[in-house]
Formats: C-alpha cells, sequence, structure tokens
C-alpha cells in the first residue's frame, strides 16, 4: 500500500488517481464483488462477527489513493487534555494519508517528542528540531526528516530542548508566528526546487495553551480536536474553543475547528456510548464518524518506533485510522475553502452544558452491558 509503484511522478511531482477514474471504478466494483462474496455470519458469535466486519473494512480500504486537496491542508492536533490520543492521532492520520499516495508533513511541536518517537525520526538532543526553528529562527528545511518506515511522510521532530522554549519564546519578535512563517518559507522553497507540493501539514499539540499551541494555532488553518471516549470528555472544551476564538480574532481569521475524532472507544461500555452520542449532539457537522477504539496494538506500537498504521496494518485500530484519513480526505469540498464560508461544518464557539458526562447519566464504565458484537472492540 505504501510502495512507491502507487505514486507516478508527473512534472517533478507525485500526482495520485482521482477516485473516479476508470480504474478507481474497476476496483470499487471489484472490492463490492469481493465484500459480497464474503460468507454471511451468523451474529451470535461476536467475535466471528467483528472478523466479519474488519474483512468488509479491509477490502472496502485496501489500495485506495485518495484525493489530493486543491491547497496544502494544514491541520492543529489540539486538545489541552493530556493523554487524549492528540500524538496518536497524528502520527497515524499522517501514516494514512501517506500510505494512501499523499504528502505529508508532521510538525512536532510537543517537548515531550512522543510523534518524533512513533514516526522513527531521531530526535536526540543537538538534532536539528522544530527548537531550532521557533526559537533561532533556522529554516525548516534543515530539520525535516524522512519517516523510515513509511514514504511519502515527512517530518520535523522536536527534542528535550523544545521544554525551554515556552520561556524563550516570551522575549522574541513575532513570538506567536515564528512557525507560520518558517513553514510557509519551506512551503515555498519546495515550490521553487520543484519538489512535490506538501497535501497536509498535521501539528502535534503540547497538553497546554501556551506559546508552542499559540505557534501551533497560527499555523494550522483548521483544528482537529480528538476527544477521549471517557469521564469528563467536554471538560475544558469550552476553554479550547475560547483560546481559537481569540486567536482567529487576533492573530488568525482563516483558523476553525473542522474536525472532532473519538478515541480510545470501548463500544462495550455504556459511558463511551454516551460520550460518543453527546459529542455528536453538540457537534452534529464535524465530529467524524469513524471512532478509534481502544486498542492494544495502538499502544504498542510507539514502542517499537513505529505508527499503528506499519506495525499491524491489520488491526482494528490500524482500519480506523484509515477511515478516519478516509473522512478527512472526503471534507474537500467545504475545507479548502477559507473558514468563513463554511460555517455550517465549524464547531459553535462554545459548548452547551453539561460539559461533561455527569457519573450519575453515565453508569460505571467497567459494567460492560452492550454485548452486541462490534467492528470497534479491542483487538489484541
Ligand atoms: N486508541 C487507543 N487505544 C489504546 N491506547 C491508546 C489509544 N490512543 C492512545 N493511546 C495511548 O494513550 C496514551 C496517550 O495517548 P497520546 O496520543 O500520547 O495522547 P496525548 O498526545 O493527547 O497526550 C498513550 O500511551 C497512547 O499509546
Ligand atoms: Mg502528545
Amino acid at each position: 500500500m505504501s510502495d512507491d509503484a502507487s505514486r507516478t511522478p508527473v512534472a517533478g511531482r507525485l500526482e495520485v488517481r482521482s477516485s473516479t477514474a476508470p480504474d478507481d471504478r474497476h476496483d470499487e466494483a471489484r472490492r463490492t464483488a469481493l465484500v459480497e462474496s464474503l460468507p454471511v455470519v451468523d451474529e451470535s458469535t461476536p467475535l466471528a462477527a467483528q472478523l466479519h466486519l474488519d474483512a468488509q473494512r479491509r477490502i472496502r480500504l485496501s489500495g485506495r489513493r485518495f484525493a489530493r486537496p486543491t491547497e496544502t491542508r494544514i491541520i492543529t492536533i489540539a486538545n489541552q487534555k493530556g493523554g487524549v490520543g492528540k500524538t496518536t492521532t497524528t502520527v497515524n492520520l499522517a501514516a494514512a494519508l501517506a500510505q494512501s499516495g499523499l504528502n505529508v508533513l508532521v510538525l512536532d511541536n510537543d517537548p515531550q517528542g512522543n510523534a518524533s518517537t512513533a514516526l522513527g525520526v531521531e530526535h536526540r538532543s543537538g538534532t536539528p528540531s522544530i527548537y531550532e526553528v521557533l526559537v533561532d529562527g533556522s529554516p525548516m528545511v534543515d530539520a525535516v526528516q524522512q519517516c523510515p518506515d513509511v514514504p511519502g511522510l515527512l517530518c520535523v521532530p522536536a527534542t528535550i530542548d523544545l521544554s525551554g522554549a515556552e520561556i524563550e519564546l516570551v522575549s522574541l519578535v513575532a513570538r506567536e508566528t515564528r512557525l507560520r512563517n518558517a513553514l510557509n518559507a519551506y512551503l515555498q522553497h519546495r515550490a521553487d526546487a520543484g519538489e512535490a507540493r506538501i497535501d497536509y501539514v498535521l501539528v502535534d499539540c503540547p497538553p497546554s495553551l501556551g506559546l508552542l499551541t499559540v505557534n501551533a494555532f497560527v499555523v494550522g488553518r483548521e483544528v482537529l480536536i480528538p476527544i477521549q471516549c471517557e469521564y469528563y470528555a467536554l471538560e475544558g472544551l469550552s476553554q479550547l474553543l475560547k483560546t481559537i476564538q481569540l486567536i482567529q480574532a487576533h492573530l488568525n481569521p482563516e483558523l476553525h475547528v473542522s474536525t472532532i475524532l473519538l478515541t480510545m472507544f470501548d463500544a462495550r461500555t455504556n459511558l463511551a456510548q454516551q460520550v460518543a452520542a453527546e459529542v455528536r449532539e453538540h457537534f452534529p457537522a464535524i465530529t467524524l464518524k469513524t471512532t478509534v477504539p481502544r486498542s492494544v496494538r495502538i499502544s504498542e506500537a510507539p514502542s517499537y518506533g513505529q505508527t499503528v498504521m506499519t506495525y499491524d496494518p491489520g488491526s482494528t485500530g490500524a482500519l480506523a485510522y484509515l477511515e478516519a484519513a478516509r473522512e478527512l480526505t472526503d471534507q474537500l469540498g467545504s475545507e479548502t475553502s477559507t473558514g468563513a464560508e463554511s460555517t455550517e461544518r465549524h464547531a459553535p464557539t462554545s459548548v452547551p452544558g453539561p460539559y461533561a458526562v455527569a457519573p450519575s447519566r453515565a453508569p460505571d464504565r467497567h459494567s460492560a452491558t452492550t454485548t452486541e458484537p462490534d467492528c470497534q472492540q479491542e483487538d489484541q
């Protein structure tokens, strides 16, 4: 799927077949025939039903080429809560997009450097990184690395040096726009050198609303908010939306929340179902249909310096991220336009209360009462 054969160099850039090309229609017919040829599975055996659903999803997604956006989409993955799946979402969506024929750049803007670890790029102290770009004003091109496992996936790593950047940035000129200026210069440099256009830039953020995150909001045009399907999922979301509104008013009028992704979803618990329903109720237009399941494979992958997309591409978690990436590319019509005219798909700037799923409305998450087979259950 990630092989170079899928990329056809045309006039110095990578062209990807459009989703309506005759070959694709043929592939689509072949996929439909394959799905229909699968044996019917009795729903009374949940494991078999899940395997059946996963097989269907695999066939539907295999070998697909995603449509290229008409201009580079720059998406900031943000949520000031820690541990909600920002980094996991950044690296896996990036890998899924690159595996589907697109050119992707990840900016690791979190001093923890977890995205750099998962993408298998060098990020020891002293490695040219986003720190030098932000603080020293070094050209981004000097810090860009190719991800070893996924062709078409680039990364600007974060080293431990970035942990001092919040303080160092305070006294610098144009402290909020440094990342944007550096990225613009890098994209221009690629164009001047005749290199392939970057289709997607994904920016990973630290779990705070400091200057690093402000830089990420100023460089981005869109915000993707991962929401963990747990207690207090929406807590803090109003604060995040207010910050985005402030950035929009003063620094980046194009910025808008384009996407919400539900992560660590466990379909067996009522709590996860209720959190998902509540998020969809508040943000119906921008919440992706795909939810990312809680998956051991997803959490194991970074310890091998990999994303789940290469560590276990057939796992339920990898399929979910591939589906989420496809949904993201399907937003094309409305999302490549500037924020103002496509308000329907945008998040409201406040979250109608209650901000959290109250325990009284959500039974103990350990009392697994949903027994129906679901392709989103944890894969081992
Ligand atoms: N879908 C998932 N299933 C299981 N574990 C996950 C999943 N998504 C993230 N994790 C794990 O949860 C932890 C926090 O995720 P991470 O992406 O680092 O969050 P953040 O960047 O928001 O702090 C990590 O250990 C990660 O491996
Ligand atoms: Mg993180």
